[in-house]
C-alpha cells in the first residue's frame, strides 16, 4: 500500500475518516455525495417495518434470530408496495436521482411523450439485510423473499459506492466484535453470517453471492492472517472450494493460514451451527483441511493415480498451480510433495526394479555434506523457523538411520513450539541428551540463508521420505510394474496413494497452524 492507502485503511479499522489538510483543497465534492446517507435513512426506514409489522419480524423469529441479532446487523422489513422507500425519501428529482444511484429505486420505462423519469422501489415485501463498508456505513442491501419467489435474495446492483468483488457482509460487524480479529471464515451467505454470529462466532463473513476475488483476499490478509473458507458438502460447494483455491494460491504466504472445511451434505453453517451449537461446529474448524492437503487430495481425485500416465497428469495439473503461488518455503514443500507422489513410480520403482542403479546416488545431490539427516538437523537448527512449513516427523517414522528419532524430535518440537533463532533453540534443548550435537552442528558455519535452508530441508526429507519402508505398498507397485494387479490389489494401491499419504499431508502444516 502506498501511505495515504495505509493511513486511510488504519483509519477505517477504527472506524475514522481521514483529516484532509486545509490547504490540499478541500475535498472534491463527489457524485457519492448525499448517497451514504440516503441509505441510511433506508436502513433506518427498513429497521423501523421490522418493529411495526409482524410479517418481518415473524419471519426472523421463525429463523431462530434474536432481536439483538437483527439489531447488531440492523436486520429490516420492505414492505411490499411500489413507492414505500420513493414516497418518503425521493421527494424532489434529484433525490429520487440519488435513490436511483444508490440502486433502491429503479428506473420504469419512460412513456413516450414524459420527460421525467418514474421509480419504483427495488425491495419490496423482503427481509432486508443492510450491507456495510469498513466503517459501517451501509453502502447496499440484499433482500430475502419470505415465501416462495425468485430470486431468492436480490441485492443492490454495482453502484458508486457497492462494488460486490469487493466487500465482504459481516466484516464491519465482525471487527465491531473483536477489536483484533485474528481469523476470518468466510461462508456463503447471509444468513450463515448472521446466525453464527448469534451463536458466538463473530469471524465470520460472507461473498455476496460471487466467488471469492482476489481483492477479497487481500482485504482479509490486511486484517488477519488466518483464513478458513467453510463451503457446503454438496457439489456446488465444492465448485466453490476449488475456485477459492485457485484464487488463493497466490495469496499464500509463510504465516498466513488458509485452510478449507467442508459441511456435511444438506447442510450450511446457519442449520449447523443451529443444530450442534458453537462449540461442536468450532470443533470441526480444528480438523479443516489445510490448503495443500485440499491441493493434492484434489488433483489426485481427478487422475488415476496407480497408473503411470495418471501420475504424468497429476504432475501436469499441478505444475500451472505451483508456479501461481509465491516462491518460498511453502511452495517448496508442495513441490515436494507433488515430487513424492509422482515419484513413487519414476524415482522408487525405477531404482528398485534396476537394482544395478542406487536411488540414493541418483537422487542425493547432497552428497558430501553429511548424511541427509544431518543435513536435514543442522538446516533446523541454523533456521527453526522452516520447521513449520515442512512435513510432520510422523513421515519419518520407521526410517532405521542415526539421527532419525532426533530429527523426529526436532520438528515436533519446533512444529508444535515455533520458534525463529537458534540461541533460543539451544536453550530450550540445554541438559537434553542430544543437546552437544545440536550445539556443535549450531557452531559450524554455514553457507545458505533461510530460503536457501528451506530448500536443503526439501530435499533431504525427499530422500528420506521414500525409505519409510512401507513393504506391502512396495510390493504392490512391483508386482504391477511386473504383471500387473489384481482388482482387489488396485484398490489396496490406490488406498496407499490416497490415505496413508493424506494422513500425512493433513499433518502438514502451514506456518501458524497451532493456534
Ligand atoms: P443460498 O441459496 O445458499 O441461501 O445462497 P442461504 O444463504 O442458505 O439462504 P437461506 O438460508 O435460504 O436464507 C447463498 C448466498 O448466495 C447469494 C446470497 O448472498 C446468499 O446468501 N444469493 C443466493 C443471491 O445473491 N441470490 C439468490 O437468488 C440466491
Ligand atoms: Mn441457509
Amino acid at each position: 500500500m502506498s501511505f495515504v492507502e495505509a493511513v486511510e485503511e488504519l483509519a477505517s479499522r477504527v472506524g475514522l475518516d481521514v483529516p484532509r489538510e486545509g490547504n490540499l483543497g478541500v475535498r472534491p465534492t463527489t457524485p457519492t455525495d448525499g448517497l451514504f446517507d440516503l441509505l441510511e435513512k433506508a436502513a433506518g426506514l427498513y429497521r423501523n417495518q421490522l418493529s411495526v409489522s409482524d410479517r418481518g419480524k415473524d419471519y426472523f423469529r421463525a429463523r431462530g434470530l434474536t432481536g439483538e441479532t437483527a439489531a447488531t446487523f440492523n436486520l429490516g422489513y420492505a414492505p411490499d408496495g411500489w413507492d414505500f422507500v420513493l414516497r418518503q425519501l425521493g421527494k424532489s428529482e434529484s433525490d429520487r436521482l440519488k435513490l436511483h444511484q444508490t440502486g433502491l429505486a429503479i428506473e420504469r420505462e419512460r412513456r413516450p411523450g414524459t420527460d421525467s423519469p418514474g421509480y419504483y422501489d427495488r425491495f419490496r415485501d423482503r427481509v432486508m439485510f443492510p450491507i456495510r463498508d469498513a466503517r459501517g456505513r451501509t453502502i447496499g442491501f440484499g433482500g430475502r423473499v419470505l415465501d416462495k419467489g425468485e430470486p431468492k435474495y436480490l441485492n443492490s446492483p454495482e453502484t458508486e459506492l457497492f462494488h460486490k468483488g469487493r466487500e465482504l457482509y459481516g466484516l464491519y460487524e465482525a471487527r465491531q466484535a473483536t477489536r483484533t480479529l485474528t481469523r476470518l471464515m468466510i461462508v456463503e451467505g447471509y444468513m450463515d453470517v448472521v446466525r453464527l454470529h448469534q451463536a458466538g462466532i463473530n469471524y465470520a463473513v460472507a461473498t455476496l453471492g460471487t466467488a471469492t476475488t482476489p481483492d477479497h483476499l487481500s482485504r482479509v490478509f490486511r486484517i488477519c492472517q488466518e483464513l478458513i473458507f467453510c463451503f457446503d458438502g454438496d457439489r456446488a460447494g465444492k465448485a466453490a472450494a476449488w475456485r477459492a483455491l485457485e484464487n488463493a494460491l497466490p495469496h499464500v504466504r509463510d504465516g498466513r493460514q488458509i485452510r478449507f472445511m467442508f459441511l456435511p451434505d444438506g447442510h450450511d453453517p446457519d442449520s449447523l451451527v443451529g443444530a450442534e451449537g458453537r462449540e461442536a461446529f468450532e470443533a470441526r474448524l480444528q480438523s479443516a483441511e489445510t490448503l495443500s492437503s485440499y491441493f493434492l487430495r484434489h488433483l489426485r481425485e481427478q487422475v488415476d493415480m496407480t497408473s503411470r500416465d495418471g501420475r504424468a497428469r497429476f504432475k501436469e495439473l499441478a505444475k500451472p498451480l505451483l508456479e501461481r503461488i509465491p516462491e518460498g518455503a511453502f511452495r517448496d514443500i508442495l513441490e515436494v510433495d507433488v515430487d513424492r507422489l509422482t515419484q513413487i513410480d519414476t524415482g522408487l520403482l525405477a531404482a528398485r526394479s534396476a537394482p544395478t542403479v542406487q536411488s540414493g546416488a541418483i537422487r542425493n545431490p547432497a552428497a558430501g555434506r553429511g548424511s541427509v539427516v544431518r543435513q536435514a538437523i543442522r538446516t533446523l537448527v541454523h533456521y527453526p523457523q522452516i520447521a513449520v512449513d515442512a512435513p510432520s516427523a510422523d513421515g519419518l517414522a520407521g526410517i532405521e538411520k542415526p539421527g532419525i528419532p532426533l530429527l523426529m524430535e526436532l520438528l515436533n518440537d519446533l512444529q508444535e513450539n515455533p520458534c525463529t533463532n537458534t540461541a533460543t533453540l539451544l536453550e530450550r534443548w540445554r541438559g537434553r541428551p542430544d543437546f552437544d550435537p545440536l550445539f556443535k552442528l549450531a557452531s559450524a558455519e554455514i553457507q545458505f540463508d533461510a530460503a536457501g535452508a528451506a530448500r536443503e530441508l526439501k530435499d533431504a526429507l525427499s530422500q528420506l521420505f521414500p525409505e519409510r519402508g512401507d513393504q506391502r505398498l512396495d510390493e504392490l507397485l512391483r508386482k504391477q510394474a511386473r504383471e500387473g494387479l489384481t482388482r482387489a490389489e488396485r484398490t489396496e494401491l490406490q488406498g496407499f496413494l490416497t490415505r496413508p499419504q493424506g494422513a500425512q499431508e493433513s499433518a502438514h502444516t502451514q506456518a501458524g497452524q497451532r493456534t
